[in-house]
């Protein structure tokens, strides 16, 4: 058996950025043009008007200022609220694929690997623009990686975390010897941007990570991984019903369960415990208690919730430095979360500490990796 490193992570931005100021604004004119074009059946009581939403709510809620998206105009459009895309031809790179290059190369060249040390590539999201062929062989070819193979997974909000076990294992059994994950999130194009209730909850972004033998690892930033632990439990408190099936039972594209719902408190009580304990047993397993821990690179969906399960792990509350947050700029941006959270806070730290990557969501799933500094 190998040992299996984290020796490079990068970060792909969307290009537009959407405050809560702005999102609400957009909102709330939509609200005003719903309800004054159905002000005949709001008075008779047959339709119940829309709710403003606000900024003060959104801050207070959920920990989120703003938000990078692929697309700006298209979501703050009243008449439209969703992304517009210009569609491609099957010769261009496809839009998941052009970001998941972008970050891919970056983690690769952080790294000090080109092409030919790739043998195998992992595209895990959320959502695929497509069920085939793959995004990652598409990946795979554009970055020039002849070898090897590549392949797509989701398991939402845990995608990049039950990716990374798979690339450490791969790496550990020799059956690659290193692996690129890339995690390509548009949520803006399955976010339900008329819902009051989630409108501000997501945004976009594409994280990589390389993982490769630790007898091979040149860079200053590489991460030992000591130990992976996945969970999952099924719920369908958050859930999205859009399939190929979907045009075969006659739904409406607009049916709102074609999009992303949540029962946002029930996950909230569900999910922390769950994370909290998870975090606690998996280092356990390793003769690790959470104190020993430097750094927890914690899924971003909630303020609040990260806070909880810092105070569930330790005791106390988390201070910043322990449980970096990075929710407030990028929202909810699902399996990239935990790895912006790692790829902006991880640097500064010295040889020897502990750290833990952890994800929950969607499933519910839950994925956490103990990594120390090499
Ligand atoms: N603006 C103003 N008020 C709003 C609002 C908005 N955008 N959305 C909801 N409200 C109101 C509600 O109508 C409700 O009013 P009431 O008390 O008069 O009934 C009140 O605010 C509380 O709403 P609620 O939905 O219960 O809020 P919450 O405190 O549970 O926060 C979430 C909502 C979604 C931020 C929170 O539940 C959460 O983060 N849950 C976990 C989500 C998660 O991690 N999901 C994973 C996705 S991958």
């Amino acid at each position: 058996m190998h040992r299996a490193v984290i020796s490079a992570s990068s970060l792909y931005t969307a290009p537009h950025t959407i405050s809560n100021a702005e999102l609400v604004a957009a909102y709330n004119s939509y609200v005003g043009e719903f309800n004054a074009s159905n002000a005949a059946r709001i008075v008779a009581g047959e339709l119940a008007a829309l709710e403003e939403s606000s900024v003060d709510f959104i801050e207070k809620a959920s920990g989120i200022t703003r938000r990078y998206v692929m697309d700006k105009a298209g979501v703050l459009d009243p008449q439209r609220m969703r992304p517009k895309f210009a569609p491609r031809a099957n010769a261009q790179l496809s839009l998941q694929a052009e970001m998941a290059v972008a970050a891919g190369g970056e983690a690769l060249a952080a790294a000090g690997k080109s092409a030919g040390d790739v043998d195998a590539v992992i595209c895990a999201a959320s959502n695929m623009q497509r069920p085939y062929p793959a995004m990652a062989i598409e990946i795979q070819r554009a970055l020039g990686i002849r070898q090897g193979h590549g392949f797509d997974m989701n398991v939402a909000c845990s995608s990049a975390t039950f990716a990374l076990e798979l690339a450490v294992n791969a790496v550990r059994c020799d059956s690659a010897r290193s692996v690129l994950v890339v995690n390509p999130e548009i949520c803006s194009a399955h976010l339900a941007w008329q819902d009051r209730d989630c409108h501000f909850i997501f945004g976009d972004v594409c994280t990589a990570v390389v993982v490769e033998k630790r007898a091979t690892a040149t860079s200053a930033n590489a991460w030992e991984v000591l130990g992976s632990k996945l969970a999952t439990s099924f719920s369908n408190n958050i859930r999205n019903n859009a399939g190929f099936l979907s045009r075969c039972e006659d739904r409406d594209p607009a049916d709102r369960d074609q999009l992303f719902v949540q029962e946002g408190r029930k996950v909230f009580k569900e999910v922390c415990p769950m994370a909290a304990e998870h975090i606690t047993h998996h280092l356990a397993s390793l003769g690790l208690a959470p104190t020993q821990v430097r750094r927890f690179w914690l899924h971003q969906a909630n303020l609040a919730m990260n806070q909880l399960i810092g105070r569930r792990l330790l005791g106390r509350d988390a201070t910043a430095d322990e449980a970096p947050v990075i929710l407030d700029e990028f929202a909810n941006t699902a399996s990239a979360g935990s790895i912006i959270a790692f790829h902006r806070h991880s640097t500064d730290l010295a040889a020897g500490d502990l750290g833990v990557i952890c994800s929950f969501g969607a499933g519910y799933s839950i994925g956490s990796l103990v990594v120390r500094k090499y």
